[in-house]
């Protein structure tokens, strides 16, 4: 598909909205009906070997000004979580092939993508909207204040439920499920380095902060941060 064809067109669909004031006094509007955003195939091949990702990955804590394209988002997000196999097995591995993490953008400067938060869905390898608007400040401010957070042209957010794993591992599957995230969190690092981007995984933030600047729903845990963005300039 093409990009410029990607471009929005959600005020096609009914969707409700209502306003919400969030900490900072950053206004967002939170949808509660939307359509899936279909993302460009993701590649199955590029000129840089997994050697080379592992040689030349850093954690990249500033980034130049160019947007992030929606190609370049949907490849990131295939290597944290797509789905590889007709029997729907994912880039990362599951402990029981459960399945516990999401994952959320929070997007500032995307090409023909609009700010808002979205999140990842694996089985159509297309997004869905959840808010409108720039939330990189108030995650930002859930962050410490950690300027990457702010300044990257996307903040991927990685979360989890423990039940999901914890229902069939009981205790253990905290453990299971953090390791998880952690496997997605460096699929997204390694790809980046294909994809020439910066990015850097961040794991202090406040827990209450971040659930509410995502309206995450109930249950769910984030993980981490990883802001991400181009070279700077
Ligand atoms: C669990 C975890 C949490 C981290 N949290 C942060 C963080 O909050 N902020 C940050 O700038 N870097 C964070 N980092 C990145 C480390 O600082 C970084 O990996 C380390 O300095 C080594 O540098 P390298 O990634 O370039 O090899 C975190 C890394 C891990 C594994």
């Amino acid at each position: 598909m093409k990009m410029d064809k990607l471009v929005m067109v959600l005020s096609l669909f009914s969707m409700t909205a209502s306003l919400i004031a969030c900490g900072n006094s950053t206004v967002t509007s939170v949808i509660s009906e939307n359509a899936p955003i279909s993302l460009p195939e993701p590649q199955k091949d590029s000129d840089t070997s997994i050697e080379e990702a592992l040689w030349g990955r850093r954690s990249v804590r500033s980034y130049g000004s160019e947007a992030v394209t929606i190609e370049q988002l949907s490849q990131l997000l295939w290597s944290a979580q797509g789905i590889t196999s007709p029997s729907g097995w994912r880039t990362a591995p599951s402990a029981g092939g459960l399945y516990p993490l999401k994952v959320y953008m929070v997007v500032g400067n995307v090409d023909n993508l609009a700010a808002g938060v979205y999140v990842y869905e694996p089985d159509t390898h297309s997004l869905t909207k959840m808010i409108d608007g720039d939330l990189r400040q108030l995650l930002s401010d859930a962050a410490l204040g950690q300027l990457p957070v702010q300044q990257a042209a996307v903040d991927f957010v990685i979360t989890g439920r423990y039940e999901i794993i914890m229902s069939k591992y009981g205790e253990r599957g905290v453990l299971y499920t953090h390791l998880e995230a952690g496997h997605a969190a460096q699929n997204i690092c390694l790809q980046a380095v294909a994809l020439k981007l910066g990015v850097v995984t961040i794991g202090a933030f406040d827990d209450a902060g971040v659930k509410k600047a995502l309206s995450l729903p109930e249950g769910e845990t984030p993980f981490y941060i990883i802001p991400a963005g181009n070279l700077s300039d």
